[in-house]
């Protein structure tokens, strides 16, 4: 694979060994440490994979100095101008662009998949009414490996293929019958005349009692916001996804274990948590005082939607969304004052010395909250919307490595600090 290598010394016992060190297409080279536990008794620690690369890829590219995001090669600003989300869920799959009978038929497999098993709705009742969307997502998600038995040998090629399009297909079912069931409204069908996104808007805000029309400046945003969510390399929930696949565990499971992760306000709660700061700033007048406090080490207050392990540039999605704010509220007519206290807050931080030298710039879930909000997704669907478009991701990634030969569990080790071996105290004898 390479004739470079590292060496590496330690000054303990002077002893040396050579590591092996491979390129990749573009971005940082690895040093092959696999072999360094085996060779010199020692492991390397690395909490939060800060140096770290896990695995081989060759889905999506990040360059977090210049802020710029590939899907298969492709920049993220050409797919989101040019592309729709079923045909960017074809190339992270696939790894090319589909000619058009290849799209086609890869559209009338999702279509014909969108429906879930009438027992899978039994599921829905089951929860509180105030549950959060997100905690139902985990629990239907994971339940669809109770109903899908003929897709489940991992080793099958078939069998992941059906499972990976079931996925992708009925997502959408799943993520808006997770608000219905909140509304107290009755569950739709899924309506296969209509296009990916048309038939999720349909499933959320239709009712049976009235046709539900799409307005295709929201379908256009939500298109949009799908794509530029589709996939982000090794993230918090994508490893988790791995993490779970390399046990051999079904892609229902692993999904619903990714699902969990986004959840977080580090990582996809973020753009929840992001509207529920801009409606406390309230106003331009309070931004000040919200900066202030992000800034103050003793207050853990952080600035939601700002700062990512990998990007120390303008995100590049949360750049594709900004633009597109001001054109999806103003074709829908919408004066959200938020928007302003967004735009002077970006404006505010990124002047300040703390954020400069921090390299802390607004991230993709800084925008999209005021969008969501516009096409009218209530606030606790936000981080649902972001799952609906990241389960491409997830799939590809479990797909690419189900592929690979040999792929080991994923089993981490660690810098143990506890107690050496003591003998047990009888509790008579215990001090206390
Ligand atoms: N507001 C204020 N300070 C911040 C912020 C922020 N949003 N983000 C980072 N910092 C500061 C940290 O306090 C730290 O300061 P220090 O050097 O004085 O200790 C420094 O910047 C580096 O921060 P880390 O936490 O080490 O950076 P890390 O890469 O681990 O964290 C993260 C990245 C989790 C995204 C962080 O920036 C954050 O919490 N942001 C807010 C939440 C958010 O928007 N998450 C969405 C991320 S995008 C996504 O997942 C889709």
């Amino acid at each position: 694979m390479s004739n470079e290598h590292a060496t590496l010394s330690f000054s303990d016992s002077g002893k040396q060994v050579e590591l092996p060190v491979y390129k990749g297409s573009i971005g940082p080279s690895v040093v092959d440490i696999r072999k360094l536990y085996k060779d010199t008794d020692h492991f390397t620690f690395d909490p939060g994979f800060l140096s770290t690369a896990s695995c081989e890829s060759k889905i999506t590219y990040i360059d977090g100095e210049k802020g710029v995001l590939l899907y298969r090669g492709y920049p993220i600003e050409q797919l989101a101008q040019h592309s729709s989300h079923l045909e960017v869920c074809y190339l992270l799959l696939y790894g090319e662009l589909p000619t058009k009978d290849e799209f086609d038929q890869f559209q009338r497999s999702i279509t014909m998949h969108t429906m879930v098993h009438e027992g899978l709705k039994n599921f829905y009742n089951g929860f509180r009414r105030d549950a959060h969307p997100m905690a139902i997502m985990v629990g239907v998600v994971g339940a669809l490996s109770a109903f899908y038995h003929d897709s489940l040998d991992i080793h099958n090629p078939e069998h992941r293929e059906v499972s990976a399009h079931r996925l992708i297909a009925k997502m959408p079912t799943i993520a808006a019958w997770s608000y219905k069931f909140a509304q107290g409204q009755p569950f739709l069908y899924p309506d296969n005349r209509l296009g990916y996104v048309e038939n999720f808007l349909r499933l959320m805000f239709g009712v049976p009692a009235q046709d539900y029309e799409v307005n295709p400046v929201v379908a256009k945003a939500l298109e949009r916001l799908f794509i530029l969510h589709a996939d982000h390399e090794q993230n918090a929930s994508t490893s988790t996804v791995r993490l779970a696949g390399s046990s051999g565990a079904n892609p229902f499971a692993c999904i619903s274990a990714g699902i969990g992760t986004l959840w977080g306000p580090a990582h996809g709660g973020a753009n929840e948590a992001v509207l529920k700061m801009l409606a406390e700033i309230g106003s331009v007048g309070n931004i000040e005082n919200c900066i202030r406090r992000s800034e103050n080490p003793d207050d853990p207050f952080r600035l939601m939607g700002f700062g990512h392990r990998v990007y120390k540039n303008y995100d590049p999605r949360a750049k594709i969304i900004r633009e597109s704010c001001h054109d999806v509220l103003n074709a829908l007519g919408v004066d959200d004052p938020m928007l302003e206290v967004a735009l002077r807050l970006e404006e505010k931080a990124l002047k300040e010395d703390y954020f400069i030298s921090r390299k802390l710039y607004p991230n993709v879930d800084f925008y999209s909250g005021i969008i969501l909000k516009a096409i009218g997704i209530p606030i606790n669907m936000f981080t649902v919307m972001f799952a609906l478009g990241r389960t491409v991701g997830w799939i590809a990634h479990w797909m690419e490595m189900i592929k690979e030969p040999n792929t080991p569990i994923g089993r981490p080790r660690q810098l143990y600090t506890g107690p050496t071996p003591r003998d047990y105290v009888p509790v008579a004898r215990r001090k206390g």
